[in-house]
């Protein structure tokens, strides 16, 4: 049978993605996943070197794993909604196997097998490439970058604060204020004390925090189905959502008498005096409706927003004291942050706190004629190799043209070399930015070094 199409040329609109090439294929991503032209990777380059940067002057060191995982990694600790959105497959030997949706299980699982041997506190951070199967939609993709920054063998409210800490300095490092983001902050431990108390089930609280997760997004009304489908009496989901809108006053004298209450409640004190102390007061607010989608939290929990709530989440972390021995390591204590590039990207546009792209050459060189090539080529590997970045013009056009080419990839000096130039050894050097020309040997071009 005749295919319709078979033979036929397709010029399709650009703007969505697709042009002729040969034969007929998209030239855009799967979506969700997005390309990096230069503009776009200059902005990824400039958040990977804050990122870094802000870690090392805490004093995290880097460290990575593999894209793939075992699945069993995920299905068991991080909770129902980011298993539902895995890239799963069985491999070629069988097994089943996923993309890393988040990196914290590498990282415990990394940590567990060699804890013995590590100094504590243990303070490694990473910039991971991560896969979810979500809807694309604003600050929400099917892969993101994050910085997870975490340390392990501390369970100090001081190691809190120092976590949160570091996620607020990343974002001041941008150029971001108080003005322009919250830390919001809770404790899961509270929650869940307050909770059980109220009666709620120990096996229904993954459900109940996933739904309390929701309730900035969600209705009252959804959130309460979602609690009472969590196996909790009409009366009690009712409660919960009322609970976690107090105050902590109001928490102490209604459930003091709990002594996990009571507790924490002293923890959540100590943490904020310490914030406090730290001059970060501007940057945090308590919020007990927020619990993180993760079911793997024990204790402080955070997330930092725009403050004007136009975008997704920016950052979220907390304590996970028993991940590490949940996936086969000894009990140690731990806590972190991931910060994704997708909605920190956004808000920098948002803000005009992207930095110009540069691209700037020191030195083009022009050859007047292809014979004085060799020439040239001499030259601009000698400057390289002084390590200044230089340029030419690969098929010799009119010495018009390389200047035209020289000032549009922003070279500081262009370098002529024409046939007298080669012959009395000395060549002309002209500052782009002001004009002025001096003529110059190859020895004192290349005894100018790095600096010109
Ligand atoms: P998470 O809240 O799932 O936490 O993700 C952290 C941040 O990553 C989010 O606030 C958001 O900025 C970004 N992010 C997450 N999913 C997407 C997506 N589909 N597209 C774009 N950005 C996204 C975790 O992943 C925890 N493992 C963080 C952690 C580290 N907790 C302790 N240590």
């Amino acid at each position: 049978m005749r295919r319709p199409f078979a033979g036929r040329r397709f010029l399709l609109p650009v703007e969505r993605g697709a042009a002729y090439i040969g034969v007929l294929m998209t030239t855009s991503s799967l979506p969700g996943f997005r390309d990096f032209y230069p503009a776009d990777l200059a902005l990824r380059s400039h958040i990977f070197r804050t990122w870094r940067k802000v870690a090392d002057r805490y004093g995290f060191v880097e460290y990575d794993g593999p894209p793939l995982e075992s699945l069993e990694l995920y299905t068991r600790k991080s909770g129902e909604e980011i298993v539902g959105q895995l890239y799963d497959f069985v491999d070629q030997g069988g097994r089943e196997v996923a993309l890393r949706p988040e990196m914290t299980p590498t990282f415990a699982r990394m940590v567990a097998a060699r804890a013995g041997g590590l100094p504590k506190p243990i303070k490694w951070f990473s910039v991971p490439q991560l896969f979810r199967y979500e809807r694309p939609q604003k600050g929400r993709l099917r892969e993101h970058f994050q910085l997870n920054l975490d340390i392990v063998g501390e369970t100090s409210v001081a190691s809190d604060v120092e976590v949160l800490a570091a996620s607020i300095d990343v974002l001041r490092e941008f150029g971001l204020g108080p003005e322009d983001f919250v830390a919001r902050y809770s404790d899961r431990a509270l929650i869940s004390a307050v909770l059980l108390r109220l009666g709620v089930p120990e096996p229904a609280m993954p459900a109940a925090f996933a739904a309390l997760d929701k309730a900035d997004r969600e209705s009252e009304a959804w959130v309460l189905d979602r609690l009472t489908e969590a196996g909790l009496e009409s009366g009690t989901a009712r409660r919960v959502l009322d609970v976690t809108a107090m105050e902590l006053g109001d928490l102490s004298r209604d459930f003091g008498d709990v002594p996990e209450v009571e507790a924490r409640l002293v923890r959540v004190a100590e943490l904020s005096a310490q914030i406090d102390a730290a001059g970060l007061a501007d940057y945090v607010a308590l919020d007990l409706r927020l619990v993180r989608g993760l079911a793997y939290y024990t204790g402080l929990v955070f997330e930092l927003w725009d403050r004007k709530g136009k975008f997704r989440a920016i950052c979220g972390g907390g304590r996970y004291d028993d991940l590490l021995e949940a996936v086969g390591g000894p009990a140690l204590p731990a806590l972190g942050f991931g910060m994704g590039d997708v909605v920190l990207g956004e808000l920098l546009r948002d803000r005009d706190l992207v930095p110009e792209t540069e691209h700037t050459l020191d030195d083009f060189v022009i050859h007047v004629s292809p014979e004085q090539l060799p020439a040239a080529l001499r030259i601009v590997h000698s400057l390289r190799s002084l390590g200044r970045r230089v340029g030419f013009d690969y098929r010799s056009r009119g010495v018009g043209r390389q200047f035209k080419v020289a000032n549009q990839a922003g070279a500081g000096r262009v370098i002529v070399v024409g046939p007298e130039e080669v012959e009395r050894g000395e060549y002309v050097v002209r500052s782009m930015d002001t004009g002025a020309e001096t003529k110059v040997s190859v020895a004192e071009l290349l005894a100018g070094g790095a600096d010109g």
